[in-house]
């Protein structure tokens, strides 16, 4: 089983970026425990981030037909971007949304997730463990399939 996760801008600032909403771990120790939560579930998993649209787009499109499941936190782009819902939408690769906060319990203009909307499960504010949880929830789904 093969997944891909995804993280939007500023993802790559953790640790730095706002620690009391993000939590004080970095990128670094994200990908560090992404690694062994991978080998836990025997999952095989990459990586992907980037602060540019257009280049998560690029990237949900090349995985179409080379990966089984995605995970996601598109981070600012999940309240405004189209573009990254219809690219999830094409490939049509079961997807999960994570978020790192709670963003339901945050601003107006975070209530809406449009890449969410071709997710078939959304975590939130379980802080990097939501990215876990995720993953055992993709996993369960595809071994369903
Ligand atoms: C975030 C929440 C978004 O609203 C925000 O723009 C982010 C991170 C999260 O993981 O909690 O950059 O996706």
């Amino acid at each position: 089983m093969k997944i891909l996760i995804i993280n939007g801008p500023n993802i790559n600032m953790l640790g730095i970026r706002e620690p009391n909403v993000y939590g004080g771990q970095s990128y670094q120790e994200l990908l560090r425990l992404l690694k062994d939560w991978a080998a836990e579930l025997d999952i095989e998993a990459e990586h992907f981030q980037s602060n540019h649209e257009g280049a998560i787009v690029d990237e949900i499109q090349a995985a179409y037909g080379c990966v089984d499941g995605i995970i996601i936190n598109p981070a600012a782009y999940t309240h405004t971007s189209i573009a990254i819902l219809d690219a999830l939408k094409a490939v049509s690769i079961p997807a999960v949304e994570v978020h790192i906060s709670d963003v339901s319990s945050r601003e107006e203009f975070r209530q809406i997730s449009y890449p969410g909307q071709a997710c078939f499960h959304t975590i939130m504010g379980q802080g990097l463990e939501g990215y876990h949880q995720a993953m055992i929830v993709l996993k369960n789904h595809l071994s369903k399939q």
